[in-house]
């Protein structure tokens, strides 16, 4: 009998994104679209024999879930200069996130104008563009293996319109032309923006800058993602602040990896929590979270003090210190650690600064979204870049019972994709778009760690862009059939497909 299908995966314990108990189906993809999903208590064996595919994957013991969606990542360009996007695609990650943090590849005006956050997103200068549409262009010229959608970065903003004058707040006319750029960006396709008002380059920024260049976001259904300007002591605040720009640009808002940093605030999700839920009361907020207790970022001196401990990921200036703890090398050099970090700049570092209980209770919050803010170029990175998912669905779900496995998986793909307006995606039913992650949930998990974090998990078996396998077996199959998902015409309502 010929083909009915291209690809058919049977007996799968299809998870479908929405929360919803799993059933026992056979799904069938022709072209890029999922065709059918027979559940096995409604189609009996004699039509479920009648499909045939090209492909078929016996799927007996595993989940087949959405494509898990990344909605914290800084893969800009990671997606021209790795496009097989190994590190993502091994964790069953269809769909990252990008131009978080507010460092975007564009729109990029001033070339010259280099700073360490932009640093962490663009090594190739190529890579960057004056304009989201060139560089789309650019990204689809890659031909990645992974769907991306793209935020643009406050920060980058602030550097193409104030050049290197970032210490003080912007005059009314260079929001004006930040704002003119956004908008362009938003028409473009670009899905929201991002800030990044704890870093330098916006650090100097007021909230009514923030929300004054902003004001295209409601216009367009842009969203809203903010690193917020502290996320210790202060982090009360810098919330109110967070919901506060969101309600002025009349967008949804997604707080970045959320956390309570430092151990003096450790705890603090029993207060931080709760000012969430009551903001979500009135207006849309949700946030994302990766599963670790220790963050990354580039290496700054006011964070070695309130970290337990400082790993280095990379220094232009020193070599083979990548992977090394700051405290030893500071010891070697017969120095403290603030003048081994000078010494080392740029740089950048991984601090261990949360309570575990605190990334317990982020995670398990309805509106917590998995995000890994991974950074892609870093020369010993934090292991969230290749071990994220696959960590909260076999340590956090199957090892610590934190949610059922519905649960953990709505976090990685239908709340992702209502969250992010991902229109056709993040849920697994007939006519939306064939991403998909097909995997043991007795053996998923992240083999990346703190000593050897550039390691794929075990127990993804197949993952599925567009309706065509990227990762196969524990490997890249060599297809890149990824896209970039622009935002579509000024929909505000969006639902969630049920
Ligand atoms: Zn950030
Ligand atoms: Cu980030």
């Amino acid at each position: 009998m010929p083909p009915t299908h291209d690809l058919l995966i049977r007996d799968a314990d299809v998870i479908d994104g929405s929360g919803a108990p799993r059933f026992r189906a056979d799904v069938a993809v022709a072209g890029e679209r999922i065709a059918a999903v027979l559940r096995h208590d409604v189609h009996d064996a004699r039509a479920r024999a009648a499909l045939r595919g090209a492909l078929e994957i016996d799927a007996l013991g595993r989940v087949l879930a959405p494509g898990f969606i990344d909605v914290h990542t800084h893969d800009d360009t990671a997606l021209i200069a790795q496009p097989a996007m190994a590190m993502k695609a091994s964790q069953g990650v269809t769909t990252v996130i990008c131009g978080n943090c507010g460092a975007s590849a564009a729109p990029v005006l001033r070339p010259e104008v280099a700073s360490d956050l932009l640093s962490l997103i663009v090594r190739d200068p190529s890579h960057a563009a004056p304009d989201f549409a060139s560089f789309a262009a650019k990204v689809e010229a890659a031909r990645p293996a992974l769907n991306a959608a793209f935020l643009i970065g406050h920060s980058t903003l602030r550097a193409s319109v104030m050049g290197d004058d970032l210490a003080r707040p912007a005059t009314d006319d260079e929001i004006e032309r930040m704002r003119t750029l956004l908008d362009a960006c938003l028409a473009q396709g670009a899905i929201g923006m991002s800030s990044g008002l704890f870093y330098p380059p916006a650090a100097a920024a007021t909230a009514d800058e923030v929300a004054r260049v902003a004001e295209p976001l409601g216009r367009w259904g842009g969203l809203y993602t903010a690193h917020m300007r502290d996320e210790g002591d202060a982090v009360l605040a810098a919330m109110d602040e967070t919901f506060g720009i969101g309600r002025r640009a009349g967008a949804a808002v997604v707080v970045s990896h959320h956390k309570c940093a430092g151990r003096a605030n450790f705890g603090r999700m029993r207060e931080t929590l709760p000012r969430m839920d009551a903001a979500r009361a009135a207006q849309p907020v949700a946030f994302d979270v990766y599963p670790y207790t220790a963050s990354s970022t580039i290496l700054r001196p006011e964070m070695i003090d309130r970290a337990e401990r400082v790993l280095v990921t990379w220094s232009d200036r020193v070599d083979g210190v990548a992977g090394r703890d700051l405290a030893q090398i500071a010891a070697e050099w017969g120095v403290d650690a603030h003048e081994a970090a000078r010494r080392l700049q740029p740089a950048g570092a991984i601090y261990f600064t949360m309570d575990e209980a605190d990334v317990q209770a982020a995670l398990a919050h309805p509106a917590a979204m998995v995000g890994s803010d991974g950074l892609p170029f870093d020369a010993h990175p934090h292991p969230r870049l290749w071990g994220t998912f696959p960590r909260v669905l076999g340590h956090y779900c199957r090892g610590l019972r934190l949610f059922p496995l519905e649960d953990a998986v709505h976090r990685m793909t239908g709340l992702s994709a209502s969250t992010f307006g991902l229109a056709d995606r993040g849920f697994l039913r007939p006519g939306l778009f064939a991403d998909l992650c097909l995997f043991d949930p007795e053996t998923v998990l992240d083999r990346a760690d703190f000593a050897d974090p550039c390691q794929p998990a075990t127990g993804i078996d197949t993952v599925i862009v567009n309706g065509r396998p990227v990762w196969r077996g524990g490997a890249p199959t060599g297809e890149r059939p990824g896209r970039v998902l622009r935002r579509t015409g000024p929909r505000r309502d969006a639902p969630a497909p049920g």
